[in-house]
């Protein structure tokens, strides 16, 4: 996608369509008079039988516009005026993405009349990517080959002076929204195209690419850090584990840096606590937390972030066999926790488990995870939004902030004593299963006993990592949820 930047006359410009976004209206505003005139009053008509009048997602296409060169005007509605932001873009462009009006051309221009905030215009190139997006590569002749034919965007306003900001903003929204994109088409990617193995080699090239560091401990490199709950997991896969460490500095040589770690399941059949067969493919995505990570991470590094920020993924494939870990089990983790297994498809606390501890040797200032980690969160939030736990009430307070600016819901729950005491074994210190009762708790619960002495936030993206039906700008599929909010947290990021 080649995007342009104009404060010149739109009216000569040789497109397929120029988009107009229009806010809420009863009569023809000031600014669409001259266009209501040259379209012999098409707009009026639209008004009077309620045909369109601006509602959020709304799309009118007029033709044969006298003052325009290009070949069609398309109206966008972006709804009322006095609660617009910035996902009132990204909705109403999340939906025309989609619509033929502009995938069927090949040049279209956005005109920002009046709308003057630099939020507007990185929600509108966040909108039209993230909800433009359709993975192809596993398509074969035709079918491989989009269908969506816009190849340039020119954003345009009308004052010079705002053409820096909107270039700016822009820039950022597209950076972000192909951050998304990419933890999507990780998560979207099956199992036998996505092992450990393969998730250790994206995050090298990535990580060459955009100029980061990037390690990885092999299975060798594991035993030797005696992450005994992580190996137990991996064991019962023919895939051996791997253990991603990325390191991006932006910030000051000896300021401690912010520590994400990302859960990274590449298949998680439950082992041999086998799950039920319905939906069990899904589970191809349980790496999206590590996925999250390792794109907000390159986001990070694309987007010159200052700060110093160290990615921690371990990647395992569950697996049921003649070698894997069984119920009642014990494992040694490498804080030297010992745990008993009472459900192997409570594998991702394991592999967090010691990701944690490992993350004490970067002295982090604080320590954000983000895991597929329990079913349960479908009771409590649903797909609507994103549960969070932690220690620190200053990393909760940026993390919500972050919330409202990318419009990815987050809600607190407790962790208290009687949680906790759930967790404890009657033979080894500590068991992955407390029950069904409060299961999303509980897991946080669980991870509590392997964070070290800093601020620490749990996000579980089990269930929201999937849209289930399709929204605005989030097709059905993969959400990769959580991207922009850690992108948003660390670009806006105060000492906890
Ligand atoms: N990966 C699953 C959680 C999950 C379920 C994510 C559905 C997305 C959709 C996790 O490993 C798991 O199986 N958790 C168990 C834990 C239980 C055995 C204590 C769960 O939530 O049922
Ligand atoms: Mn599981
Ligand atoms: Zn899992």
């Amino acid at each position: 996608m080649e995007l342009k930047y104009s404060s010149g006359n739109i009216n000569e410009l040789p497109v397929g369509a120029v988009v107009y976004f229009v806010s809420e209206f009863d009569k023809i505003p000031k600014n669409l008079k001259a266009l209501d005139d040259c379209c012999g009053n098409a707009i009026t008509d639209l008004l009077k039988t309620t045909e369109f009048t601006g509602k959020n997602g709304e799309i009118s296409v007029l033709r044969n516009v006298d003052c325009f060169k290009a070949m069609k005007v398309i109206l966008l509605g972006v709804g009322a005026k006095k609660s617009l932001n910035h996902d009132s873009f990204r909705k109403a462009m999340g939906i025309l993405s989609r619509h033929k009006s502009l995938t069927s051309i090949g040049r279209a221009v956005f005109y920002f009349d009046g709308f003057e905030d630099a939020s507007f215009y990185q929600g509108t190139i966040e909108g039209y990517l993230l909800g433009s997006f359709k993975l192809l590569d596993y398509k074969s002749g035709d079918d491989k080959k989009s269908k969506n034919f816009l190849k340039e965007i020119t954003f345009a306003v009308d004052n010079k002076k705002h053409l820096k900001r909107l270039e700016k903003a822009v820039t950022q929204g597209q950076i972000i929204a192909e951050g998304q994109l990419l933890a999507r088409t990780l998560g979207l990617m099956p199992s036998n195209y996505f092992t450990p193995i393969d998730f250790a080699e994206k995050a090298k090239e990535l990580a060459k690419k955009y100029k980061f560091k990037c390690r990885i401990l092999d299975e060798a490199a594991i035993e030797k850090e005696k992450m005994g709950a992580l190996l137990a997991v991996s064991k019962g896969s023919v895939e051996p584990p791997r253990f991603i460490i990325c390191e991006y500095k932006g910030g000051p040589a000896n300021r401690d840096p912010i520590v994400l770690v990302g859960k990274g399941v590449t298949f998680d059949s439950g082992g041999i606590s086998l799950k039920a067969g319905l939906n069990m493919g899904d589970m191809k995505g349980d790496m999206c937390g590590g996925g999250v990570v390792l794109s907000a991470i390159t986001t990070a590094a694309r987007l010159g972030i200052q700060q110093n920020i160290v990615a921690l993924i371990p990647t395992v494939e569950n697996m049921p066999s003649g070698h894997a870990t069984k119920p009642g089990d014990i494992h040694v983790s490498r804080k030297g926790l010992t745990i008993e297994n009472i459900n192997t498809d409570a594998e991702g606390r394991l592999i967090l488990a010691d990701a944690l501890d490992y993350a004490n040797k970067f002295n982090p200032q604080a320590v954000i995870d983000v895991a597929t980690l329990t079913g349960a969160t479908l009771y409590i939030l649903g797909y609507a939004g994103i549960p969070i736990m932690g220690n620190n009430d200053k990393i909760k307070d940026q993390f919500r902030s972050a919330a409202d600016n990318t419009a990815e819901k987050v809600w607190e729950l407790p962790i208290w004593d009687e949680h906790r005491d759930q967790m404890k074994s009657s033979i080894a210190d500590l068991q992955n299963s407390g029950g069904r009762a409060a299961g999303t708790i509980t897991a946080g619960a669980f991870l509590e006993n392997f964070i070290g002495d800093w601020p620490w936030l749990h996000v579980d993206i089990a269930y929201v990592d999937q849209e289930p039906s399709g929204k605005a700008y989030v097709p059905k599929g993969i959400t990769g949820i959580g991207m922009r909010l850690l992108v948003s947290t660390l670009q806006n990021w105060k000492k906890v």
